[in-house]
């Protein structure tokens, strides 16, 4: 299924960037952008801009960028379809579900038939597991022995794969599967005389995406053969990647939602007994390092992670590394050590559901306590290497996007090591300056150009839309007072005309009008809104017609309240006055930067001298005339 295209289209209308990110960032208006901290770093001078005009943001300090839907997929860790859920809901649309182009229906029917071939493989490993001789006397009786119970293995449905070649395969093309099909899912290995199961005489975990699809498998030997892995796993496939995927997810959703933490274990079997033993809230990332993705995944439900940890000093040791990472995303970290050569599968079968849950409430301890202890193991006599302790504590804690947060792991930090805060703090912004640093001297070059380009752009927009105002005004004056004189002597279309010689108006309509009115005029004769009527250029004559009436009705509206408003024709001359002062003006101004220009690139000595004197006049020209616009030229 996927969001309509008039859906995303309505949704994209409604979204106004400001608003979508004004509900995580605080923004200020700075001219013609906003501004505020960047969400995704620890900043104190706000780099973070938001460009309303083509609805964009830029985060110069994480060099994150995109529109309102990018910002809410990066913010939440949402995917794109996510995104515009969340935006159809704050916005009030309807969302409709549609056909797709012929290559996203292609696209997504090869990842529809992946599911389904994958959910008939894991109907066949189940009914192998519970229904075949082999299954239950090998498999099954396995899960058994490990203290699996029944409703545990059907609540994970785990299977069996018999030792066999090809098995699945000839139970798949005897049912009219495609046989392409199973090696795109991974499910067989083709090599170029033969092709065979991937899977063979293992018990089967199937993997479940968030939504309960199966996705992939992961299968665990029975006999300790040599040279043989413990656990074979589905290869990444157009369903599967193993990066974005955590075990035991979609099982523990809504526990940890409710609980509002979630437990991290390093493999399936950990999963499944803490679920036997009540503990429903926990996931693994299966045998790989944790990953940012898997972090954010968790984020979605909750902001705080315990990380359980086998008794080996190796695997913790390594480990630091993904709890850094959850302090990044900004989460919280705490930590429980398992008793040497215990595992949270062996502990919990061993304590019974009660104890083991006691033990989980009872044995944690944040990651500045535990990594206090990690390192600090004997180094009390050692200054250089209690100070190497030290650095790695506030470097973690450095880490930290909230600065509060920050703020409270220091005060336990001194509490705990018997050492000043003050001196915790030095340290702290030592290493918060460095990274700075190195992240300007990463932004450095992509900065200013895009940043002033952008700004540029909009000075340049903001410019042509006052002189486009201008030229507006000057034709509605020139219509709608034609045949009015100016100081009591000159016509007013003769008076433009001869004031703004020269003057070529940018907006191409607005010029040609001007021009009906130059040709019109050697003739004798003067225009006005009769003349145009009937003019076969249909936009002039709507653009015409506009200008005739929009500050009519205006003006009747007060009168009849009794109030009195200055009618134009009273302040004509002013009007008129102010009207080609700012035509001339800009007109000024445009002629400085071309002068700038070409001073820039001339070489000839002469020539270079007669410019700066241009300059000169230019300036003085522009000084004059700003003087009575009220326009201050720095
Ligand atoms: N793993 C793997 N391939 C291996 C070994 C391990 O993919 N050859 C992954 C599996 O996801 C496994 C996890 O790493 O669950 C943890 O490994 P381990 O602790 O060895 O496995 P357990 O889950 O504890 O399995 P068991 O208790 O059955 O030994
Ligand atoms: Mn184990």
């Amino acid at each position: 299924m996927n969001i309509s295209k008039t859906t995303v289209d309505n949704i994209k209308d409604r979204i106004d960037i400001v608003d979508v990110i004004g509900d995580f960032v605080t923004l200020k208006r700075t001219g013609q952008h906003y501004k505020g901290n960047s969400p995704f770093t620890d900043e104190k001078t706000p780099s973070f801009i938001v460009f309303p005009r083509n609805q964009n943001f830029k985060d110069f300090s994480s060099g994150k960028q995109g529109d309102a839907i990018t910002f809410i997929m990066e913010y939440d860790g949402l995917s794109y379809t996510e995104a515009l859920k969340y935006l159809a809901k704050k916005y009030g649309v309807e969302i409709e579900e549609e056909e797709q182009t012929p290559e996203a229906i292609q696209q997504q029917n090869e990842r529809e038939s992946l599911f389904i071939i994958l959910n008939f493989a894991k109907e066949f490993f189940k009914t192998t597991l519970w229904e075949t001789e082999e299954g239950k006397n090998i498999g099954l009786s396995y899960f058994k022995e490990r203290g699996f119970t029944d409703e545990t293995i059907q609540k994970f449905e785990l299977g069996h794969s018999q030792e066999q070649w090809n098995a699945l395969e000839n139970e798949a093309k005897s049912k009219g599967y495609n046989p392409d099909l199973l090696e795109k899912a991974g499910l067989i290995i083709k090599k170029e005389d033969r092709q065979y199961d991937r899977f063979r005489g293992r018990v089967i975990f199937p993997v479940h995406n968030t939504t309960g699809k199966v996705i992939a498998f992961g299968a665990r030997m029975l006999t300790n053969v040599k040279n043989q892995p413990k656990y074979l796993n589905s290869p990444e496939t157009e369903v599967y990647h193993k990066s974005n995927v955590l075990y035991g997810l979609f099982q523990a959703s809504r526990a940890i939602r409710h609980l509002n933490n979630c437990y991290l274990v390093e493999g399936y079997t950990d999963v499944i007994s803490l679920h036997q033993s009540g503990v429903e809230n926990v996931v693994s990332s299966s045998g790989t390092s944790l990953t940012e993705q898997q972090i954010k995944l968790i984020h979605r439900h909750t902001k705080n992670i315990t990380v359980l940890f086998d008794g080996d000093a190796a695997g913790i040791r390594a480990s630091l590394r993904g709890i850094d990472m959850i302090l990044k995303e900004g989460m919280n970290v705490k930590v429980i050590i398992f008793p040497d050569g215990e595992d949270p599968d062996s502990y919990s079968r061993k304590l019974g559901s009660m104890d083991f849950q006691v033990f989980l409430k009872e044995n944690y301890e944040d990651f500045i306590h535990f990594k206090t202890r990690l390192l600090s193991d004997g180094d009390e006599n050692d200054p250089v290497k209690k100070a190497e302790t030290i650095n790695q504590i506030i470097s973690s804690i450095s880490i930290i996007p909230n600065q509060v947060q920050r703020a409270l792991y220091i005060k336990e930090t001194s509490s705990l090591l018997k050492l000043e805060e003050q001196l915790l703090y030095a340290e702290l912004n030592k290493i918060l300056i460095n990274r700075k640093r190195e992240q300007q001297k990463e932004a450095y070059n992509t900065r200013p150009t895009e940043l002033v380009k952008e700004i540029e752009e909009a000075q340049q927009k903001e410019v042509q839309d006052s002189v486009e105002f201008q030229e507006k005004e000057t034709i509605r004056i020139l219509i709608n007072y034609g045949f009015n004189e100016i100081e009591d002597k000159y016509n007013l279309v003769e008076h433009y005309l001869e004031e703004l010689d020269q003057i070529e108006f940018i907006n191409p309509l607005y010029n040609q009008i001007l021009e009906i009115f130059k040709t019109e005029i050697q003739k004798g004769n003067i225009v006005d809104i009769h003349f145009f009527n009937n003019h076969p250029d249909k936009k002039i004559q709507q653009e015409v017609i506009n200008l005739t009436s929009e500050r009519h009705e205006i003006s009747e509206n007060w009168e009849r309240y009794q109030i009195y408003v200055p009618k134009e024709k009273d302040v004509l001359t002013s009007s008129v006055y102010s009207n080609i002062l700012r035509l001339k003006f800009h007109k000024i101004k445009k002629l400085i930067a071309l002068n700038l220009d070409e001073l820039k690139k001339e070489k000839d000595s002469d020539r270079i001298t007669e410019l700066q004197q241009i300059s000169m006049e230019l300036k003085k020209a522009e000084a004059a005339f700003s003087n009575p616009l009220g326009i201050v030229v720095s």
